[in-house]
Parts: C-alpha cells; sequence; structure tokens
C-alpha cells in the first residue's frame, strides 16, 4: 500500500474528539468528504442482476404466514430458509409477526437519537465499552480499520441482561425495548426453521443458546457529498450466529454472490435475515456468513438497525465447534472449538478490513 502522505492519526483523533460523528462534518457544511474516509475502488462489479447464465439474481423474500398452523406451509418454509442460507447467506422475511407500526417507530426512534441536540447525545459517547452499557460513536474500528465509514452508531447489549431503562437514551427507551423483545421471538422461531433446515430437532440451536444474547446497532448514514469516495459500511461479514436487520427506504445494502454486489431493495414491513460467522462456523459450512457492504448515497439520512444473536456478553468458557450431528467421514470438521469471546477478540482487532475472520479459525 502507498505510504499515506498526511497525518492519518491525527485526522482521525480531531474527527473523534468532535464526539459529533459524521454527522457533525454533515452538519458543519463540509462538501468533500475528508481523506480518512477516502476507500480504495473495490475489485468487484455492481451487480447487473442477472447471473451467468442469464437468470435475475435476487435475495429470496420469504413469507412466514401459516408457519404455526399448516405442516406443509412450515416445511416448504423450511426449504426455502436452507437454500437461501446455503447460497446467499441472506433473505428477507414477511409476515414474521412484528407489527409495521413496532417496525416505523423504531426507525424514527433512531431518527430521534441521532438528531437530537449534540449535548445529550454525547453523553453516551465512548470506545469503552466496558464503561457503559449504552455506547454511541462512530466507526468502532476508527483506529483500526484502513478506511473510515460514512456513519454513526448507537450499540446496546439488550439480553441477557439489558440495561436499565434510565440507561438507554429517553429518546429511544421505550421503542427499543419493545422492539428487542420482539426481535427476541422471531429469533426463537428462526432458529428452531434453521435447526429443521440442518436435518436437527426444531430446537437444537436455541438449545446451544445461539438464541439467548442480543447487541442492537442503530447505524445513521447520513447524506454523503460525494458517495462515489467512500462507503457506509466496508464490507464484511458478521461476527454472531444471526442478524436480523430493518432497513429504511433509501437502501445501499449489498450482498456478494458470485463475485457479484447484489442489491437487498427495502421492502416495506420485511426483516432483512442474514446467517453470520458463528452460525457458518457451527454449520461446519453448510451456511455462510455471506460478505455484505453498505454504499453511501446522498439521499439520506439511512437509518438501519441490526440485532445482533451473539452470546459474548455471556462470556462463558462455552466452546463452540461443528456440530456433531452433522459430522462424518465424507463431513470432516473445517474449524477447531473455540470459545465466543476469543472469535470477537480477534474480529475487533483486526477490523473491518474486507477479510473474514472464520479464516482464522479454520482446521
Ligand atoms: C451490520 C450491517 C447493514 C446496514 O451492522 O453488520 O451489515 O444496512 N448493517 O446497516
Ligand atoms: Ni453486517
Amino acid at each position: 500500500m502507498a505510504k499515506p502522505e498526511y497525518d492519518r492519526t491525527s485526522e482521525l483523533k480531531a474527527f473523534d474528539e468532535t464526539k459529533a460523528g459524521v454527522k457533525g462534518i454533515v452538519d458543519a457544511g463540509i462538501k468533500q468528504v475528508p481523506r480518512i474516509f477516502h476507500h480504495p475502488p473495490d475489485e468487484f462489479q455492481k451487480n447487473s442482476s442477472v447471473s451467468d447464465d442469464g437468470i435475475p439474481v435476487s435475495i429470496p423474500v420469504i413469507d412466514l404466514e401459516g408457519l404455526r398452523e399448516d405442516p406443509g406451509t412450515r416445511r416448504k418454509i423450511v426449504d426455502k430458509v436452507k437454500s437461501a442460507s446455503e447460497s446467499f447467506g441472506f433473505f428477507q422475511v414477511v409476515n414474521h409477526g412484528i407489527p409495521v407500526s413496532v417496525l416505523e417507530e423504531m426507525k424514527d426512534g433512531v431518527l430521534r437519537f441521532f438528531e437530537q441536540d449534540l449535548e445529550a447525545k454525547k453523553k453516551f459517547f465512548t470506545r469503552d465499552y466496558s464503561s457503559k452499557s449504552v455506547v454511541y460513536n462512530s466507526n468502532f474500528d476508527l483506529y483500526s480499520s484502513p478506511a473510515a465509514n460514512w456513519r454513526d452508531t448507537l450499540f446496546s447489549f439488550m439480553a441477557p441482561n439489558p440495561p436499565m431503562p434510565e440507561e438507554l437514551p429517553e429518546v429511544s427507551r421505550d421503542i427499543m425495548m419493545e422492539y428487542s423483545n420482539q426481535v427476541m421471538q422471531l429469533g426463537y422461531l428462526l432458529f428452531e426453521l434453521l435447526s429443521e433446515a440442518l436435518g436437527l430437532q426444531p430446537n437444537h440451536l436455541k438449545d446451544m443458546d445461539c438464541a439467548k444474547g442480543l447487541a442492537m446497532l442503530s447505524h445513521y448514514y447520513p447524506a454523503c457529498p460525494q458517495p462515489e469516495l467512500t462507503l457506509g459500511t466496508t464490507k464484511h461479514s458478521d461476527n454472531d450466529f444471526l442478524t436480523v436487520l430493518l432497513q429504511d427506504h433509501i437502501g445501499g445494502l449489498q450482498v456478494l454472490h458470485e463475485s457479484q454486489w447484489v442489491d437487498v431493495p427495502p421492502t416495506p414491513g420485511a426483516l432483512v435475515i442474514n446467517i453470520g460467522d458463528f452460525l457458518q462456523l457451527i454449520s461446519n459450512d453448510a451456511f455462510k456468513s455471506v460478505e455484505h457492504r453498505v454504499v453511501a448515497n446522498s439521499a439520506g439520512p439511512r437509518v438501519s438497525v441490526a440485532c445482533f444473536f451473539s452470546t459474548v456478553l455471556l462470556a462463558d468458557s462455552r466452546t463452540y465447534g461443528p456440530i456433531k450431528e452433522l459430522l462424518s467421514e465424507e463431513n470432516p470438521p473445517k474449524y477447531r472449538e473455540i470459545t465466543i469471546s476469543e472469535y470477537v477478540e480477534y474480529y475487533q482487532a483486526k477490523g473491518l478490513d474486507g477479510t473474514s475472520a472464520l479464516l482464522h479459525f479454520k482446521l
């Protein structure tokens, strides 16, 4: 890589010390994207939405209607979940049981948090995740990643030990609690479907505690004056079992599929579901934790809420490796047994640099 001809570290620090995030840059009326946010050009093609054989490529939308009532419908849904998890690692769900009013209020809550008075927002600003249970900052990996993202984030664990209501931002407290409870319910259901899709008993993944811990990341992607120079989120895969993502109408989320970026189009009322690194590991690569990114946009702000199912907070010594029931002579384990905290430490230290942390744990 070429030697940087500017003092990157001091520019990062100056930006960090404003505690105003990327929104602060935009509010200051700056019309050029600062260098710390410049990304090198990407090696992959923007999606043409058509695969090599000419068939349109799109992320499946799975209707969960009738799941509980009809075993035949459930089997069909499980088949769809299986094929989406094996190929795209992504799908959207509709009729998932979370009311549209809750989704709308959640997005409004994110806007209220980021667009409130800076002084109120600053109270949540830190890079020390052990000092506060609710953390606001911009770029968790600001000092370790090669290029910063055009995005600010509010982070909180919501299960198994949610913060006390008074620790949550006043402007979004109620909806954060309500929404995360609903996502937990949906998570139980999704882990049942994913267990069945792997050919296991419905409770298998829940019994492994996959649904026990939830971290909530509310992202705010301000409108960008030069969106082609930067990214909302660098290419990455998620360091969790499963992610439930709520995105607004702006768009910009893209999934890497057969070396092409495929859009995940905003779909009213839908939630985006994706397989995370841990689920790829315990399924011994049956399910794919697929890389994705968010392009910067000039139409924003865009908001999204990513709910990560992860047991990192349980900080237990439980180890995870490929599920024994899935292994055979033809399917030997591809990963070593690891603790979730071991994984997350490695992921955080590496930062979003465009490579997968999973490779580090391959046998
Ligand atoms: C993430 C993520 C996508 C989005 O938080 O890991 O990929 O649309 N978010 O914000
Ligand atoms: Ni992600």
